[in-house]
């Protein structure tokens, strides 16, 4: 379990988020939903440890985060990664299982494997020696994905993972999201999808500073809670995406 407690961020004395507390069991995928500037990729950021919080306790299986990196998968929002950097797609990748090899080991025969068949399931095996900055947004997505998944974690964080991808690639992510939640892994979803996406998630986040809403897709999309978390930007939203 992923227990969340009184969570607060500050950049530079500016509160991003405050008093933010949430617990995930295990096989349950968690949408997290807000505006921009809502503090959602600060959320994740201060669970893993990335900025440091000026309050609250993280917990993963009862036991501090820091502590269990290893296990613990971060794809981070596409405007976070330079994608300039002149690395391959199967580098990429296999950074994913430095931890198991060590940082100045060759990779071993089973991550190798784990390698591939991380590739495979995305569909990028074989563009694995194109660069990065070279492939398509939803390939980078896919590779990104696939590195997540190289590295064989138990708790997943996905940052806005459908921006930019085709109905193909979306479908490939929710399969694989759907295996992971069988296998009793935990993900975390950032999105600004409140259409379909919201509907495949076990459990939901509203968040603008602090938590606005949260429970079933029920209780936290209604007018009043959207309202209360986008404000007039609600207006901006897609007429499809707003509750009935
Ligand atoms: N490194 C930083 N230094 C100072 N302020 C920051 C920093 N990163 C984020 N912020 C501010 O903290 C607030 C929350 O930012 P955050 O990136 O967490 O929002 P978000 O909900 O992920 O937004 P988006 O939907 O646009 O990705 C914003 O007001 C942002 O300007
Ligand atoms: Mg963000």
């Amino acid at each position: 379990m992923l227990e969340v407690e009184g969570l607060d961020v500050d950049y530079r004395g500016k509160v991003a988020i405050e008093d933010v507390s949430f617990r995930v069991s295990c096989g349950q995928m968690v949408g997290v939903i807000g505006p921009n500037g809502a503090g959602k990729s600060t959320l994740v950021k201060a669970i893993l440890g990335l900025i440091p919080s000026t309050g609250g306790i993280v917990k993963f299986r009862n036991c501090p985060v820091k502590k269990q990196l290893n296990s613990i998968a971060y794809v981070p929002q596409r405007t976070q990664v330079d994608w300039e950097y002149p690395i391959t797609v199967l580098r990429v990748v296999m950074m994913a299982r430095t931890a198991s090899t060590g940082w100045f080991r060759q990779p071993n025969c089973k991550s190798k494997q784990i390698v591939k068949s991380a590739l495979q399931r995305v569909g990028m095996w074989d563009l694995r020696s194109r660069q990065i900055g070279e492939l398509s947004g939803g390939q980078q997505q896919r590779v990104f994905l696939a590195r997540a998944l190289a590295q064989q974690a138990d708790l997943f964080f996905f940052d806005e993972p459908f921006v930019g991808i085709d109905k193909r690639t979306e479908d490939i992510m929710f399969d694989i999201f759907n295996e992971l939640k069988r296998d009793g892994k935990i993900l975390i979803l950032i999105t600004h999808d409140l259409g379909n996406t919201l509907t495949k998630c076990d459990y939901l986040l509203l968040l603008n500073k602090h938590i606005i809403a949260d429970g079933s897709l029920q209780e936290v999309i209604t007018n009043e809670n959207l309202q209360r978390a986008y404000g007039n930007n609600l207006l901006f939203l897609n007429r499809e995406q707003k509750p009935a």
